[in-house]
């Protein structure tokens, strides 16, 4: 029997069964070897949540990444951690509702990067809970510009570039309340099902210019949007959890999982998809 030499070093050289081993590698590993190694990935609402983790996974994937947000320093403090881990980011203020501004994001990634293969359309906001015949037109007009047109107009300008490359992947966000209601946000409720419209609408008309358009539909999902609504009281995180199958809250990077996924070339004849990422909430 050969000699195995002796180690003082107790550290194990691999994972051992049973560990966490998607923690270990990603410390050994800061940048993960790539589901969009040689990729760029726009984000928008990038600066915190949802976004925020969609666009450190995309960086720790491979990817050179649009960090795009209204709120310009979140933003920039998202860029400024990706760049500190090794990897590749810029920040673009923008307010998506506005076409300009969308024009100049797409812009500025095709200026520094030469091209755009993936894009996430999550930015978005939420609503005042209150009933139906109450909802002032301007908070409607609020909510249809914010989570709706901002994907319209996204969508617009992210197509265009990617059908004149001949590839490309989009993923817009939407919400379980895109396919059931929830109650007190109508406003809310129509704009994620206009998503999927959308969506569905851009996946047949570009899928043979080679774009693929899919939607998320997140659960409810430990974001500053959700902590602002149950604001600390753990009685509401349990009220909101036992509507979940899973029992709990989903975590950001659960989401961007999904984001980054659909976006990569292994999802390559996944088109026009709806998929629930929500612990088992809204199936029946
Ligand atoms: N958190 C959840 O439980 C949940 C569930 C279902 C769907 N979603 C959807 O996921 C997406 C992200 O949600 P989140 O929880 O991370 O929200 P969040 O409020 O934590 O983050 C949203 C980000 O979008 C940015 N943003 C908002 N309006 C913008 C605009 N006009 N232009 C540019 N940036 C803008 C904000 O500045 C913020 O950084 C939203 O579309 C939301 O509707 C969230």
């Amino acid at each position: 029997m050969a000699d195995v030499p002796e180690s003082n070093d107790p550290t194990p050289i691999w994972p051992i069964p049973g560990e966490q081993t998607d923690e270990i590698v990603r410390a050994a590993f800061p940048l993960r070897l790539g589901l969009a190694e040689g990729k760029v990935a726009l984000v928008t609402g990038a600066g915190r949540g949802i976004g925020e983790a969609t666009a450190r996974l995309f960086a720790t994937e491979g990817a050179a990444v649009v960090v795009c947000d209204i709120d310009v320093a979140s933003a920039q403090a998202v860029v400024q951690s990706i760049q500190e881990r090794g990897g590749e980011a810029v920040a673009v203020a923008a307010d998506l509702t506005k076409e300009d501004d969308v024009a100049a994001v797409i812009n500025t990634a095709i200026d520094r990067y030469g091209r755009l293969d993936c894009a996430v359309n999550n930015a978005g906001i939420s609503g005042r809970f209150g009933s139906f015949i109450d909802l002032p037109l301007h908070e409607w007009h609020q909510m249809i510009n914010a989570n709706l047109t901002s994907v319209f107009l996204c969508l617009k300008y992210e197509l265009g570039v990617m059908a004149a490359q001949g590839a490309g992947s989009i993923v817009n966000v939407s919400s379980g309340a895109g396919v059931v209601a929830a109650p007190g946000l109508p406003h809310y409720t129509a704009a994620k099902h206009g998503v999927l419209g959308l969506t569905k609408c851009a996946a047949q008309e570009y899928a043979a210019k080679g774009v693929r358009v899919n939607a998320i539909l997140p659960g409810t999902t430990r974001t500053p949007m959700i902590e602002n609504f149950i604001n600390g009281d753990p009685q509401i995180e349990k009220m909101v959890s036992r509507g979940i199958g899973r029992g709990h809250l989903g975590e950001p990077n659960e989401i961007a999982e999904a984001a980054v996924w659909l976006c990569s070339d292994r999802a390559s004849f996944v088109c026009g998809e709806s998929l629930l990422v929500d612990g088992a909430t809204v199936c029946r």
